[in-house]
């Protein structure tokens, strides 16, 4: 039920900590260690490779998951589109091992794909939100997001508890490979979750940041590097599919190769920087597109800040900031569509699961 909410997505917004807390809560042991089935650590042990298939936002938190899962436990690992993946499959490993990211566990690319690899005896996890659903009961293994139903079409919690459990595996994943990562990610993740609570409470500053940027343009850019840019790419889509703003994600560094220039006098340029190694890069991204007239709105995060930047999210750690700069780009869509008027729930031409191919 939505409640006091004006709509599931507002609702599914703040539900984050509560989905986060849960998650800490699910995947820890008495003793505080972190709890995988040994089933599903058996088979990350035995795969020399992980593919990540899946579509839309999943997608989105799978190239987040990569990070974790190569920096971490040092697995070589791709992340897929569902529906290309099909038709175009790529030259396996030895041992691949797929993990399939659907919070409804219905999506039918993504079935396609397991239905295809398991014809070929290749391994499978399922990571879902949804208990027995189609994809959990077809995969070898499956790994609950716990994030509660997400009913709006537009995915917010299931985002962040998508990254939250594939950061929890990997984690596993490089403790059994007797590799430290140095994090204690129990810890990182209750401080995410503090730092999502907080700007749920700056949504305010949030609706008004879409008033400066949104209220009338046709268009937006999403700009960021590294993990920022995977966060921009949700970001966008977010904004196009609730909004109906034409959005484009975008490497802040491609930008130069073509697509800036798009870019005209007020042209809305979200530029989103939390990773000190390319804090300057992108900074430099954001004044050439604000040279040529766009309207440049920061997003930063606590010590890589600056003065004049819109919104500086709380400092968490680096390989974790997604979970915290996307709830920002939440807002900023929920608000664009809100202040259009749109069905924030059910947006036109979409429906919450995609069953046909
Ligand atoms: O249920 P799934 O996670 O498999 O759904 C995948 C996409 O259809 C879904 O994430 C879609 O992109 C969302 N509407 C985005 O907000």
């Amino acid at each position: 039920e939505k409640g006091t909410y004006d709509h599931y997505m507002l609702k599914e917004i703040n539900d984050q900590p509560a989905a986060m807390r849960k998650i800490i809560q699910e995947y820890q042991d008495e003793a505080g260690n972190l709890k995988i089935d040994s089933s599903i650590i058996e088979q990350l042990n035995n795969s020399d490779r992980i593919y990540i298939i899946a579509a839309g936002t999943s997608y989105h938190a799978g190239l987040i998951g990569k990070e974790f899962f190569e920096k971490w436990a040092g697995v070589p690992t791709e992340v897929h589109v569902a529906s290309e993946f099909v038709y175009n499959t790529p030259l396996l490993s030895e041992k691949p091992l797929f993990i399939f990211i659907s919070q409804s566990g219905e999506t039918a690319d993504s079935r396609a794909v397991l239905v295809d690899i398991k014809k070929r005896g290749h391994k499978s996890l399922t990571v879902t939100n949804v208990p027995g659903s189609t994809l959990s009961r077809e995969a070898d293994e499956t790994l609950i997001l716990h994030a509660g139903p997400e009913i709006a079409v537009a995915s917010t919690k299931a985002y962040t508890a998508q990254i939250a459990v594939l950061s929890i595996l990997a984690q596993v994943a490089a403790r059994e490979l007797g590799r430290d990562t140095g994090i204690e990610l129990m810890k990182e993740l209750a401080k995410v979750t503090t730092a999502i609570t907080a700007i749920i409470e700056d949504a305010p500053k949030i609706e008004a940041i879409v008033k400066d940027y949104l209220e009338t343009s046709r268009n937006a850019f999403f700009i960021g590097r590294t993990l920022d840019y995977y966060v921009g790419l949700e970001g966008a889509l977010k904004l196009k599919e609730i909004s109906y703003i034409q959005a484009e994600g975008f490497a802040g560094g491609e930008l130069k190769h073509g697509t800036i220039a798009l870019i005209e006098e007020g042209t809305p340029v979200f530029a989103l920087t939390t990773q000190e190694k390319v804090n300057l890069n992108i900074r430099g991204n954001a004044q050439e597109v604000a040279a040529r007239g766009a309207n440049v709105c920061t997003v930063s995060m606590e010590g890589l800040d600056q003065e004049g930047d819109a919104y500086v999210i709380p400092r968490v750690h680096s390989s974790l900031t997604a979970l915290v700069s996307v709830v920002v780009y939440q807002f900023v869509s929920y608000y664009a569509a809100l202040h259009r008027g749109n069905d924030v729930d059910k947006p036109r031409n979409l429906a919450k699961s995609v069953t046909v191919e």
